[in-house]
């Protein structure tokens, strides 16, 4: 059976994957974690667009993938259109669920957390517009809180100060959000810090969402048993890659690779 393809900066696209191995557990899955172009949140937009390009290229040529997940707002955002023009397989963007959160919201008042890409993209404003015109959004973009998702994730002691300072602008809103989206996949990854914080607040992600529409796309599938073949590939050789590829171990991603493809640093 073919794989699928999941693409992140590093381990944000975890929350992406966990959604789609709870409701399709057999299905073998190739993880991208562009470790060398982390983060991709205060990056330009050409660069990301032209980076996730090339990346997903690479790894259809290597993987023959039946499709391809950007488990990536920032990516999404602004690469999509590119990368469907580039590639033949289907392929599936993850974005704010602005959606959700407007149409759950009582108080009519929302948060969208994000990288400060995703939070002042274009495509994010058609989102709002479309979807949360009656509502109040208070933007907040952070690349410290994708930072700290990473460091968590790797198991490594973070200052919870950091979180209250990072979500301070939602609680000194005159209305506080009753819902938040989770805009960035590395924030589910420190829900719980987050909830510690604002404990009233709901976080809306598009994890489940995406793994939805996954399982809508498989071809015909049977059920295998036996574990999944999961792969990672990293694309370069930085400092925590000894913390990541243990991390990684803990998802059951043992066969672990390092691509190295010519991609600016
Ligand atoms: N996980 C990513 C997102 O959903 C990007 C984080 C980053 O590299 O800045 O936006």
């Amino acid at each position: 059976m073919k794989p699928i393809v999941i693409l992140d900066s590093g381990a944000g696209g975890l929350t992406v994957f966990d959604e789609i191995s709870r409701m399709i557990p057999w299905l073998p899955v190739v993880y991208c974690a562009d470790n060398a172009g982390f983060p991709y949140g205060p990056k330009p937009e050409a660069e990301v667009t032209e980076r996730v390009c090339h990346l997903l290229d690479v790894l259809t040529q290597h993987y023959n993938p039946v499709l391809a997940v950007i488990a990536c707002n920032t990516a999404s955002t602004v690469a999509l259109s590119a990368l469907r023009e580039k590639l033949d397989i289907p392929i599936i963007g993850v974005v704010p669920a602005i959606k959700t959160a407007a149409t759950l919201s009582r108080n009519r008042c929302i948060g969208l957390l994000a990288t400060p890409g995703t939070a002042n993209r274009a495509y994010t404003d058609n989102l709002i517009q479309e979807f949360a015109n009656d509502c109040q959004v208070i933007r907040v973009g952070s690349t410290e809180l994708v930072h700290l998702a990473e460091r968590v994730f790797r198991g490594e002691q973070v200052d919870h100060q950091n979180f209250h300072d990072i979500l301070a602008p939602f609680k000194k809103a005159d209305v506080a959000p009753d819902h938040i989206v989770l805009g960035c996949t590395h924030f589910p990854l420190v829900r719980r810090e987050l909830s510690d914080c604002m404990p009233g607040v709901t976080w809306v992600d598009s994890g489940e969402a995406i793994a939805r529409r996954v399982h809508s796309l498989l071809p015909d599938i049977s059920e295998t048993h036996g574990s999944a073949l999961r792969t990672v590939v990293f694309t370069g050789q930085t400092d925590s890659l000894n913390l990541f590829r243990t991390a990684f171990s803990g998802y059951s991603f043992h066969t672990q690779v390092i691509l190295s493809c010519p991609l600016r640093q």
